[in-house]
């Protein structure tokens, strides 16, 4: 590494960059699917962060020649691959922060509920060599559908006596990412300064942007309001369509939970400062999974924040009432199949 850095030109080349020479600190990540279409962005982008000392790539094949790529970024992390299930243990050993995009993604016309039978099994599995071998460390589940996978993953912990509920999270940052993009274009504000909180879950109209909390603040009419919040809803669905086959939203996907695996490694590394909407164990309404801003520390959850969900506009209110019922139902699906197992 320090070779790379040799020459006068090399340290102007990375300067420019803006990569730091150092890791500023050392957390050890894990990407589960990390040959996918979200799983090599994903890992892309987590090789240039300074926050991370090691990046272990695990999938079921085809990941040997994805580690040796990003291994060649002179980025400070180094990186390993681990392929299949004998070397999963080793893969997880020590991991701070354990990334989940395996699975299968969606083709037009299928629902994400419609992954759930592959998808389900996957995520069970996955988790509890997670609960083995790194029980201490934040899980992140990206495969669908995010409604169940979640309670999935806490049943599996529970099951082996680790569940920490402030440290597993369902990624739903890129209903955040899309929001905030849909905004501003729709408003004309300046893209880096939107914030949408998104709530609910990660689905359909589980899908729910509280867009009367936009900030910095903006007005909307009610023709405005239907048309984003549709459009929020069915972002996912745009993209398998346009895809027309070849699979689902990887680069934003990557893109959004790169900015979730930052957040964290910065709460880990003691920044006050972190809030992202997350779909987590929940008592923020009568479900016990709700997605909502969350405050992140050393430990995990430090705080669900509720007063996004105060004084809701009458459309959000209704819009929270429609999606419980089917939220409920996943969740319930997603408990069922853990407890099956048992
Ligand atoms: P993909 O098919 O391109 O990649 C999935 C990867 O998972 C493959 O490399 C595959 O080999 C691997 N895999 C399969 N079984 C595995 C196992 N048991 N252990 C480890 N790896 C395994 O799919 P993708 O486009 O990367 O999507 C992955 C998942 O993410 C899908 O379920 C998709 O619906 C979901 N997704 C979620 C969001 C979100 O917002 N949460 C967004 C986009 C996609
Ligand atoms: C998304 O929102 O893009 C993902 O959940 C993938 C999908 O199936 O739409």
């Amino acid at each position: 590494l320090r070779a790379s850095f040799s020459s006068k030109a090399q340290k102007e080349n990375n300067r420019n960059f803006n990569y730091k020479l150092q890791p500023q600190a050392s957390y050890k990540v894990a990407v589960l699917g990390a040959a996918g279409g979200i799983g090599q962005p994903l890992a892309l982008l987590i090789k240039m962060s300074p926050l991370v000392s090691d990046l272990h790539l695990y999938d079921i094949a085809n990941v040997k020649g994805v580690t040796a790529d990003i291994s060649h970024c002179n980025t400070p992390s180094q990186v390993r691959d681990f392929t299949g299930a004998s070397e999963l243990a080793n893969c997880l050993n020590g991991v701070d922060v354990v990334v989940i995009p395996a699975g299968v993604p969606r083709k037009p016309g299928m629902t994400r509920d419609d992954l759930f039978n592959i998808n389900a099994g996957i995520v069970r599995d996955l988790v509890s060599a997670v609960a083995d071998n790194c029980p201490g460390a934040f899980i992140q589940i990206i495969s669908n559908p995010v409604n169940s996978t979640v309670p999935i993953a806490a049943e599996v912990l529970k099951q082996k006596g680790v569940y920490d509920p402030k440290k597993l999270f369902g990624v739903t940052t890129l209903d955040v990412v899309r929001a905030n993009t849909f905004v501003a274009q729709r408003k004309n504000l300046k893209l880096i300064d939107v914030d949408v909180p998104v709530v609910g879950g990660h689905a359909g109209i589980t899908i729910l942007p509280l867009l009367s909390k936009t900030r910095p603040s903006a007005s909307f009419t009610d023709e405005e309001v239907e048309e984003l919040t549709v459009r929020i809803q069915n972002a996912g669905t745009e993209v398998v369509e346009a895809k027309a086959g070849a699979g689902s939203a990887t680069l934003s996907m990557a893109y959004a939970a790169a900015r979730f695996v930052e957040s964290s490694l910065r709460a880990l590394d003691g920044d006050g400062d972190v809030y992202e909407c997350s779909f987590v164990q929940s008592d923020l309404t009568d479900l016990p999974f709700f997605a909502s801003r969350v405050k992140l520390g050393r430990k995990g959850i430090e705080a669900l924040i509720p007063s996004d969900l105060q004084g809701l506009t009458d459309y959000e209110q209704k819009a929270l009432e429609a999606l419980k019922p089917e939220l409920k139902a996943s969740i319930e699906k997603g408990i069922a199949f853990a407890q099956k197992q048992t």
